[in-house]
């Protein structure tokens, strides 16, 4: 089993790292535009193997992608990241057409990889991504939900003080300010999290959740890479080993929720087919409005794009 990451800056590394420690796969090629980079980080992961007990390969690539292929799965987090005062939309320009081009580059290796995005901004990378893939919707997701369902897992067992393993969320939407953490499909060990919280905390933690990835920009001068890199392995996983995982993942929709041709965050059944199903659950009238105003939020960015004449 053959994985790719495209990118080996901090998010890049990161997943390739969880990917090989983890052993999700056999063979992992981390590749870079700048010469020498993947090819160091990945030495210097190897090196390890011996330390942390694992036998999966890793080997880096300057831009060579004939190394990638065959891949299984390819990540891709190449592209420019978030600095203080911008917003993910604020890095289309330049990541829409790194984008492309990984993508193509990607799909004439791998003919048959699922390919998961991490570039911003997510959503309409992923469209970028999608419409130079020329593959099946199936096998085009993004990579968010994950990460932002992630966060808000965490900072409600920070204030229950129980186990992150215990709370199960669920999260739709554009990975923007606009995304729509759902109260009413968040538990905690089986009891409905509204049950255990006052509104006002919880709302609060909303409110972190949704700014969550400004949080860390503030604080570091760029975005975050831990769990962004472990939320992405994480989807490796579920597809490399077939694991069916129910996960909100950026899925292109087509009617799925009353939206079409758009990617957006929606909880699916993640194997090794990609996306194998979308699991549509009952939204009331207040959960679908934000989600809306969510996707209205990622179609007024793929306006810039298609405005801009990348793809
Ligand atoms: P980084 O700057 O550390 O790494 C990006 C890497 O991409 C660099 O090493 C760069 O040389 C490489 N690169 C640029 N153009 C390339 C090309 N044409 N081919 C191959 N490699 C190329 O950035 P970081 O922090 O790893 O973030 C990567 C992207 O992921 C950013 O767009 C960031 O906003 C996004 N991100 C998305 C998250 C999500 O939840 N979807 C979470 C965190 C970051
Ligand atoms: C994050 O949420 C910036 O998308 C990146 O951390």
């Amino acid at each position: 089993m053959k994985v790719t990451v495209v990118g080996a800056g901090n998010v890049g590394s990161t997943c390739a790292n969880v990917l090989a420690h983890n052993e999700i796969a056999n063979e992992i090629v981390l590749l870079d535009i700048k010469e020498g980079v993947a090819e160091g980080k990945a030495l210097d992961m190897w090196e390890t193997s011996p330390v942390n007990l694992y036998d999966s390969r890793i080997t880096g690539s300057t831009n060579d992608y004939s190394k990638t292929a065959g891949s299984e799965v390819v990540v891709i987090t190449s592209g420019i990241p978030r600095k203080p005062g911008m917003s993910r939309d604020d890095l289309i320009a330049t990541n829409a057409g790194i984008v492309k081009s990984v993508t193509e580059n990607v799909v004439k290796h791998s003919p048959n990889a699922k390919i998961i995005i991490v570039s911003n901004p997510l959503d309409v990378m992923c469209y970028t991504a999608y419409l130079s893939a020329k593959v099946d919707k199936s096998r085009v997701m993004g990579m968010a939900g994950v990460l932002d369902t992630a966060r808000y897992r965490s900072f409600l067992a920070l204030e229950l003080n129980v186990s992150p393993k215990d709370i199960q969320a669920l999260l739709m939407g554009g990975h923007g300010d606009t995304m729509v953490p759902l109260p009413r499909y968040t538990t905690v060990g089986g009891i409905p999290v509204t049950e255990l919280i006052e509104e006002e905390k919880l709302d609060a933690i909303i409110e972190r959740t949704k700014f969550g990835g400004g949080e860390i920009v503030k604080l570091l001068g760029t975005s975050a890479w831990y769990a962004p890199g472990a939320a992405a392995a994480q989807m490796v996983e579920a597809i490399v080993k077939d694991q069916k995982r129910v996960l909100p993942v950026c899925s292109w929709l087509e009617g799925e929720y009353g939206q079409n041709g758009i990617y957006l965050g929606v909880p699916v059944i993640l194997g090794k087919n990609g996306i194998e199903k979308i699991l549509e659950v009952d939204l009331n009238a207040e959960e679908q409005a934000m989600l809306e105003e969510s996707a209205a939020a990622v179609r007024n960015v793929m306006g810039v794009l298609d405005g801009m004449d990348v793809l």
